[in-house]
């Protein structure tokens, strides 16, 4: 193919706007996907994924096309991840294109991830082509969402593509539109090589695959590649495209994406964003923006069975090798035993990973409260990164704390603002935009620190707009707050895994209803129990349980000899399920209700 042939496009759109039911039509429709492919949606490979309805891994596909000038074309349909925590390798999937269909739900209109989107793919240049999408629904209302696409996108709809992904119409004449308005592939070829690297994951049996784009020169099979962040080079080993199903070819040109394995065996050498070139022939400069992801969110997580502790550990390295955001390392807490302190990239990621792990490698897991990252400085002027309440330092060593702060979008309908807003206001945001986006839909923009919306955010969004809202939020910078630690004492003694860090003011409330729940799910125990919240020495609540009056043990005897004997192995089973906190003894449930959010 000529390079003037090619087009590299993306679909971007909110989560259930049809991107990958729009995907799939086009895959059909130039005979790329057979009927029996068709039961699976091809885009979306992970059980989970599937079963969440969103889209975490990114899967390319070379679609040819002769288009009605009667010409062959090869359409790169480059797949981006469909969640906010996901947004720098969307950035990179995007980077790797010319052009960008904008899917709107025709039937919901622009949401906040559409605007998200919509921001990356001007950052990028590309030529966006909007999309209605859903026509064949009764309550498609195209002429109003059109007004809204060009009031607030900003993009002219007078020749908006309105189709159905269902049922196909309209998805032909999208497909010319491709065509015509996508730019072809910029680059050289005579250029040495440059190619984005926009996806890579491990296969078992090749070892780490990469996907990239060429943006200038070729590359061969067998030919020695080096990679820009880190010098390191590989002999390129395998050479391909996906069309679906992956195809070996010997040599891609410019403009061209495609796969390569070269005995890369970890992903952290192949990352996204990075750039190939040839150590022969190097080009002078990568491509800009390459960064390492860094993980936002952390939170240990203990096996329910100490004996599982091995289990985690294997089941972490191997999701490891498939993501190379997902860090730990081994983390013992008094309460909980031993374990991982873990960072992941928000909290999507954070349980998506937990999910995987109790079900694909079934091991049951506590985990403790999820926290930001803080930047502490210290009196003697170091400034220490603390993500674990554990490792900060005390009160009279720190000058101030940094809290991660994030810019937030939230789409809803004008009857939710006044709970939008509060909810804002209680979890200390700043308000800093109000639009209407149409008579009935705001758009309201909040800064607000990221540890607010880390804890029970989304959910109470939820219930307050009754599951209209849509959001979207990135991360801004870091500013100081009157942040302390807040403990809590058993008898005295603190429970590692319950310390959390706080906002002065919200400790307050957040330490009364700690201490509440802990006294309601501690069993009575044959003496008091003290519970307490402190900052530092002093104690900001105290809840008491009496100790049992009556010997309740005397209920277990008399009865016959095998009864006696099945109570006694089933408290053997239930010793082991408790945990420790200080001297008091808890059920595994009980923890775990203390630990969840409300
Ligand atoms: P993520 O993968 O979560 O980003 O979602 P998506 O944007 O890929 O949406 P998906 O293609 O999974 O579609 C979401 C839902 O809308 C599914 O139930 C589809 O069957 C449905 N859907 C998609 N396109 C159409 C359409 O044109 N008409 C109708 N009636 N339903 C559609």
């Amino acid at each position: 193919v000529k390079q003037e042939n090619i087009r590299n496009f993306s679909i971007i759109a909110h989560i259930d706007h049809g991107k990958s039911t729009l995907a799939d039509r086009i895959l059909e429709l130039t005979g790329l996907l057979t009927d029996r492919d068709k039961k699976e949606q091809y885009l979306d490979r992970l059980e989970l994924e599937r079963e969440r309805g969103i889209t975490i891994k990114a899967q390319t596909v070379r679609i040819p096309y002769r288009a009605r000038d009667g010409q062959d074309y090869i359409l790169n349909l480059i797949d981006t991840p469909g969640h906010v925590d996901f947004s720098y390798e969307v950035s990179r999937s995007l980077a790797a294109c010319d052009g960008a269909l904008l899917v709107v739900d025709a039937t919901q209109g622009v949401e906040a991830q559409t605007m998200a989107n919509v921001y990356l793919a001007l950052d990028h240049d590309l030529e966006i082509i909007p999309v209605l999408n859903k026509i064949d629904l009764p309550s498609a209302d195209p002429l109003r969402i059109a007004e809204e696409i060009e009031e607030i996108v900003g993009l002219d709809c007078s020749d908006l593509s309105l189709v159905s992904a269902k049922t196909g119409e309209g998805v032909a004449d999208l497909m010319e539109k491709i065509v015509h308005l996508t730019p072809a592939p910029r680059g050289k070829k005579d250029d040495p090589l440059k190619a984005l690297i926009f996806d890579s994951w491990y296969d078992s049996y090749l070892g780490v695959m990469v996907l990239f784009r060429i943006l200038d020169g070729s590359i061969q099979r067998g030919q020695e590649i080096m990679m820009f962040s880190n010098r390191k080079r590989f002999e390129v080993a395998k050479l391909g495209i996906f069309s679906p199903g992956p195809m070996d070819t010997d040599c891609l040109y410019t403009g061209e994406v495609g796969f390569l394995c070269a005995g890369i065996k970890d992903l952290k050498e192949a990352r996204v964003g990075d750039t190939i070139t040839n150590p022969a022939r190097p080009a002078d400069s990568p491509f800009p923006g390459f960064k390492r992801v860094q993980p936002m969110v952390f939170c240990g997580l203990y096996p329910v069975e100490s004996e599982d502790y091995d289990g985690l550990k294997n089941a972490l390295e191997r999701l490891q090798l498939n993501d190379a955001a997902l860090e730990f390392e081994a983390e013992t807490s008094q309460a909980l035993g031993f374990g991982f302190r873990c960072g992941f990239l928000g909290l999507l990621h954070m349980d998506v990973i937990q999910e995987r792990l109790e079900r694909e490698f079934q091991v049951s897991l506590i985990a403790t409260a999820p926290s930001v990252v803080y930047k502490v400085h210290r009196v003697d002027g170091e400034v220490l990164e603390v993500d674990n309440p554990a490792n900060l330092p005390p009160v009279q060593e720190i000058d101030e704390v940094r809290e991660p702060y994030v810019r937030m979008e939230i789409h809803v309908p004008n009857e939710f603002v006044g709970n939008v807003l509060s909810l804002c206001e209680e979890k200390r945001g700043q308000q800093k935009d109000l639009r209407y986006l149409s008579s009935t839909r705001v758009i309201i923009t909040y800064e607000i620190p990221f540890a607010e919306i880390v804890f029970d955010f989304f959910d109470r969004l939820k219930s307050v707009t009754k599951g209209y809202a849509s959001l979207d939020y990135e991360v801004l910078d870091f500013r100081r707050a009157d942040l302390v630690k807040m403990d809590i004492l058993i008898n005295q003694e603190p429970v590692d895994a319950m310390s959390v860090i706080v906002h002065r003011e919200k400790a307050y409330h957040k330490g009364r209803s700690l201490a509440l729940k802990l006294k309601r799910v501690i069993p009575r125990q044959l003496f008091e129990v003290i519970i307490q919240a402190t900052i530092g020495n002093k104690v900001i609540a105290r809840e008491r349980t009496p100790p049992m009056r009556k010997n309740v043990t005397a209920k277990c005897y008399g009865g016959d000899i095998t009864r006696k004997r099945k109570l006694l192995e089933k408290q053997k089973e239930g010793k082991r399920r408790m945990k420790k906190m200080g001297s008091v003894e808890i059920p595994q449930e009980a923890f775990l209700a203390a630990l969840s959010s409300d």
